[in-house]
């Protein structure tokens, strides 16, 4: 069965290769993938950033789509042909995160998905929505769930502002589940085409972050002066001191993201405000299974930029280091 591999760091050496057939053993199962989708991750990972003493080779990629071809003798939850997904770490159920589950991560601390064929743990895996397509579905295991747990843990956006960076999976994710569960939403993008999408969807207000490079004042503004409830912080180090600059006294900033590079960081704002500044590390199943109630009972489709062949792994990655998509990059598998 053909398997992508990172032989060694950087994207020009990204292979696809012959494995063997998986089986599953005990408490797993075999999934025929049928779509992959890529992350900023998986990207950081191929380069050698994700962590650079990562045994290789590795199979990348954490986000799959499938439907389930054999099952371990002992499974009971799943059975063959049932539509399902990989969740992004294979062994957290629930409650809050712990180093065994984060030691569990696809594509990253253990093997990933961008394969024909995985095992995956049965515990590790939900139902797809009924109303998704694999390539739809496979969306959903890392920027999803991300942009879920960040939404919708010890908060809940209903009549709140929330502000938004960018338009990548993750933020495209968070649009359109803040504005289902009743959010008003300002979003930030380098590019006005996309902003004018994102408004399409419901955004309330947007921003190009390259002619307004102050746009945490812009925020205020949006909000009387005030500042957002909550920001889902996905540009890190360089982004991180406006976004609590954006946030109302009390508020809370979701950090979730690298993509600004370096940058500094004045710690003073955050205490005299009582901002509460939350790490997040993608989601448990619990928060999947949750967040897939709403998008059955809202009918969200995923946002899917582009969809690539297995001829096309590499340019697929390339796509997304080109920074010029709206919502998924998706891998067609199966
Ligand atoms: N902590 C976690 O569990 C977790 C989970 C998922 C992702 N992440 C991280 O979150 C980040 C986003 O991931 P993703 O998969 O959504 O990435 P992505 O799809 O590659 O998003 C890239 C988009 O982000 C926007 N962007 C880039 N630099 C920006 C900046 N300085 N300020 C504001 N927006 C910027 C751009 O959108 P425009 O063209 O619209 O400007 C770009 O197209 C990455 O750093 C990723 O590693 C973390």
């Amino acid at each position: 069965m053909r398997t992508a591999v990172v032989p060694q760091f950087g994207l020009d050496h990204l292979a696809v290769i012959e494995r063997p057939e998986p089986t599953p053993g005990p408490g797993q199962v075999v999934v025929a993938v049928k779509a992959v989708s890529l992350n900023y991750r998986d990207l950081m990972v191929v380069r050698g950033q994700y962590n650079p003493r990562m045994p290789l080779p590795r199979v990348p990629c954490s986000d799959c789509a499938g439907e389930v071809l054999a099952v371990g003798d002992d499974v009971l939850s799943v059975k063959p042909g049932d539509r399902v997904c990989g969740t992004f770490m294979q062994n957290w159920a629930d409650g809050s995160l712990s180093e065994s589950a984060a030691k569990s991560a696809l594509g990253g601390a253990i093997d990933g998905v961008l394969a024909e064929k995985v095992v995956l743990n049965a515990g590790g895996v939900v139902p797809v929505p009924p109303h998704l397509s694999f390539a739809e579905a496979a969306t959903l295991p890392c920027a999803a769930v991300t942009a879920w747990n960040a939404l919708t843990t010890d908060f809940n956006p209903a009549g709140k502002t929330v502000l938004l960076q960018g338009t990548g999976g993750v933020s495209v994710f968070a649009l359109q589940f803040a504005t289902a569960l009743g959010a008003k939403v300002l979003i930030t993008s380098g590019r006005d085409d996309k902003l004018k999408r994102a408004l399409d969807m419901g955004a309330a207000a947007g921003v190009n972050y390259q002619q307004t490079p102050d746009w945490d004042k812009w925020a205020r503004q949006q909000t009387g002066g005030v500042g957002v409830d909550l920001v889902v912080e996905v540009g890190g180090a360089g982004t991180l001191e406006r976004s609590v600059k954006a946030t109302r006294h009390g508020g809370r900033v979701a950090l979730i993201g690298v993509l600004s590079g370096a940058g500094t960081f004045d710690p003073l704002p955050l205490l005299m405000k009582g901002i509460t500044l939350r790490g997040i590390f993608v989601g448990s199943r619990a928060m999947f299974e949750a967040m897939n109630t709403t998008i059955t009972r809202h009918a969200i489709r995923p946002v899917i930029d582009r969809v690539f062949g297995w001829d096309e792994v590499k340019e697929a990655f390339r796509h997304l280091e080109g920074a010029g998509h709206f919502g998924k990059v998706v891998v067609n598998v199966g």
